[in-house]
């Protein structure tokens, strides 16, 4: 089956799962909204359940579910620019990133200002925070809460039996590694599946410096793709291939969540919504699983911002949309939701209590200041989807292929960083 096959496929199985989600779950109230997001797993149910629950009982609004099941949302991002273009809009959808600010300036978000004006939104939220939901000064979609790309997840059990410590440089990992080999345990739980190939790759990158990790996907500087630390990025990636399992499937990102709760894979590089899945089996960060910086990576937080626009489809919805703004901007909502999520809140003063030790270690370093902060090429925070998408086609295609080589690999990135224009 070809590539092209295999995507066309796997669109018409997204629209196919997107309808069904829709008509299993309309609501029965007179006004409902339609939201189409990619959250699927078990946790990112609960979250969602959530939300719809709260809009149900707070503003008696119902929740169509419109799910496109995709991690890291590229299918959902195709089935809603799809059904624009079909003039089939949901009323709500998932739109994480520099998309806010393309969307908002062809007029297909409704702007917020009126919420965030009432709601005080601006004193509440987090600047960062603040700033990726705007575009030309105005307020575009209501953040969720902010995942960390760069951690390291551990069974504590494994690493205990085998008297390993948790590695805080790449030759610490690899000693363990090592000695997880031998024991017959797989030392990094990974899938071959782009967006999480790209994943682990910038976390990587952000490994030799979160300068360099701005400078090649944020500001995309020439003299960065040239730089043998990306070089260094690269060979790293494909060396950890030894250790991810043989063969490395093209899987979700919460299989590889199972088999490191399952004791079957000792470490995982993920965002930290798979803290949310890993306590949604029943595990604890006490006893059964651990989070770390990805080795090299501990002063900077390489993050992710989840974000609802309201689509301008029809103004009689305009009211409904505000109201699952505000409630989602609520203090109430900001720290139940992202308890279960395993993101934290995107408001200033959150409830710490709420916090495990992974999600303060998280809002410390977000909160110590810009220098710490990175945002992720992986989920649309550093740069144009367009660009991102040839970026992590790249970077796959020499991850699966190891006769392509580190500097054609540099070659052909630099020339995608050339050929599109930063609009921003
Ligand atoms: C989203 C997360 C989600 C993850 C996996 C990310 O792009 O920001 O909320 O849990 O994808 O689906």
């Amino acid at each position: 089956m070809t590539e092209t096959t295999r995507h066309t496929l796997r669109f018409a199985a997204c629209l196919l799962l997107s309808v069904a989600g829709y008509a299993a779950s309309g609501a029965a109230r007179g006004e409902a909204l339609q939201v189409l997001h990619w959250w699927k797993s078990a946790s990112e149910r609960k979250a969602v359940d959530l939300i719809a629950a709260r809009l149900a009982s707070e503003a008696d609004i119902g929740w169509r579910d419109s799910m496109v099941p995709s991690g890291s949302g590229a299918g959902a991002g195709i089935v809603l620019r799809s059904r624009m273009l079909a003039k089939d809009a949901p009323e709500v959808a998932q739109v994480n990133g520099i998309v806010i600010r393309d969307w908002a300036r062809l007029d297909l978000l409704l702007d917020l200002d009126a919420v965030a004006a009432a709601g005080k939104w601006d004193k509440q939220l987090l600047p960062t925070v603040a700033e990726a939901i705007k575009s030309d000064g105005h307020v575009y979609a209501a953040p969720v809460g902010i995942h960390r790309m760069n951690t390291l997840f551990y069974n504590r059990k494994l690493l205990a039996r085998l008297n390993l410590a948790v590695p805080d440089n790449w030759t610490q990992f690899e000693q363990a590694a090592v000695k997880l080999h031998q024991a017959g345990i797989v030392p990094l739980a990974q899938s071959s599946e782009p967006w999480q190939v790209t994943t682990l790759f910038e976390a990587l990158v952000l490994s030799e410096g979160a300068e360099f990790h701005r400078e090649l996907f944020q500001r995309r500087h020439a003299a960065a793709y040239t730089d043998p630390r990306l070089a260094s990025a690269l060979q790293r990636l494909r060396s950890l291939k030894k250790w991810m399992g043989s063969p490395i499937a093209e899987r979700s990102w919460d299989e590889g969540v199972r088999e490191l709760a399952e004791g079957r894979a000792a470490f995982m590089v993920m965002g930290d919504w798979a803290k949310g899945e890993l306590v949604s089996r029943g595990l604890t960060v006490e006893e059964g699983f651990g989070c770390a910086a990805v080795p090299g990576t501990a002063n900077y937080h390489l993050y992710n911002i989840d974000t609802m626009g309201m689509l301008a489809t029809r103004e009689s919805h305009r009211p409904a949309q505000e109201k699952l703004a505000a409630l989602i901007m609520s203090p109430a909502l900001q720290n139940d939701y992202n308890q279960i999520k395993g993101s934290i809140p995107v408001l200033r003063n959150p409830v710490l209590a709420k916090m495990d030790v992974c999600a303060r270690a998280s809002w410390k370093l977000f909160t110590s200041g810009p220098e710490a902060l990175v945002p992720s090429l992986v989920h649309r925070m550093a740069t144009e989807e367009i660009v991102r998408d040839a970026i992590v086609a790249e970077v796959h295609r020499y991850f699966l292929d190891d006769n392509v080589s580190v500097a054609d690999t540099q070659r052909r990135l630099g020339t995608i960083a050339r050929t599109f224009t930063k609009t921003r």
